[in-house]
């Protein structure tokens, strides 16, 4: 099944004097799908999801989203995350998704719903300067989430929260997306991106490195290493393994590359039925940070 293209970036570009925050991207993203931008810091995220959003512009390229060019009308479809959340310390909770609803032009009916998902509704009338970093930001979350957006756009959604919070966070992102909730996901941690994202575009001084499947990156990462007493006879058997890319001998070690995930008891009785004995058999994990490190380095 085709999956809709509810966002295309074409060549966006921006510079702020001598630098090019932001140069030549494009990539797409489809219905449904959350997708991470990935990248250290400085490398043009938040300037990307700012030209996206129309709070800045881009001084080359397009961009459109569901199909057309940005409008007002398309904005409403369109929840952030963009700065740290800002909303008034004495008011409670309600009191300010409230206020957040009537800027938007976005009923009151959701208030209770968004509260409920973000899991401050036990703390909704409590007024937003007793709440904790942790809580302000889900307080941001749901206020994001009014009006049911199709699309939530959220930069570095956990940073500065502990690892009880940064779970909370990732635990009401993925519930947002399981809902059917498109998500475009700006952050430097890898792990972050790994954990929740389905697809990435890795980016570093404003240039696309990288864009793809997390599960592809990973897979084509993976190697498993093997050896028997007869190396020319094992590297020829495992050429036939469905799936099999490439293989180097190093060593006395032969380490094989694959196109998707393998586990080593498959390959063990693979090559038992061939007639061969391995003497050792092991997996090389690589992980996406190891391979986004190498991306980074290949690059002058
Ligand atoms: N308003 C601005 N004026 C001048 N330079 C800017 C401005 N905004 C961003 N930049 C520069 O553009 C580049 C990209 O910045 P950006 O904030 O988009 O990076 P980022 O990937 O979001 O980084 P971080 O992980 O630190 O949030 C940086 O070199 C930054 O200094
Ligand atoms: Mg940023």
């Amino acid at each position: 099944m085709q999956v809709e293209t509810i966002l295309h970036v074409e060549k966006l570009s921006k510079r702020f004097g001598k630098i090019r925050a932001v140069n030549q991207l494009s990539f797409e993203v489809g219905r449904g799908q959350v997708f991470g931008i990935l990248g250290p810091n400085g490398s043009g995220k938040t300037t990307t999801l700012s030209m996206l959003l129309d709070l800045i512009p881009p001084d080359d390229g397009t961009f459109s989203w569901f199909g057309q060019p940005p409008s007002k009308d398309s904005r409403k479809r369109i929840g952030s995350v963009i700065e740290s959340p800002n909303f008034f310390p004495y008011l409670d909770a309600v009191t300010n998704l409230k206020i957040v609803a009537d800027i938007k032009d976005k009923p009151y009916d959701d208030i209770d719903e968004v509260l409920q998902l973000s899991g401050l509704y036990e703390r909704r009338f409590s007024k937003f300067r007793t709440f904790s970093f942790g809580m302000r930001q889900r307080l941001a979350l749901a206020s994001a989430l009014l009006g049911k957006p199709e699309v939530m756009i959220l930069d570095e959604p956990t940073n500065g929260l502990d690892p009880q919070g940064i779970a909370q966070i990732r635990d009401l992102i993925s519930l947002v997306a399981s809902r059917g909730t498109t998500i475009l996901l700006a952050s430097h941690l890898l792990d972050e991106v790994q954990k929740i994202c389905s697809y990435v575009v890795v980016l570093r001084k404003g240039v696309m490195l990288f864009s793809g499947n997390v599960r592809e990156v990973l897979a084509v990462s993976d190697s498993i290493e093997m050896a028997s007493s007869d190396m020319p006879v094992l590297a020829a058997a495992i050429a036939e393994f469905p799936g099999f890319l490439a293989s180097t001998a190093i060593n006395g070690i032969l380490q094989v590359h694959f196109d998707r995930p393998v586990v080593t008891s498959e390959i063990n009785t693979f090559l038992y039925i061939k007639g061969i004995v391995l003497s050792h058999l092991s997996e090389k994990k690589r992980s996406l940070e190891q391979h986004f490190l190498e991306l980074l380095q290949d690059t002058p």
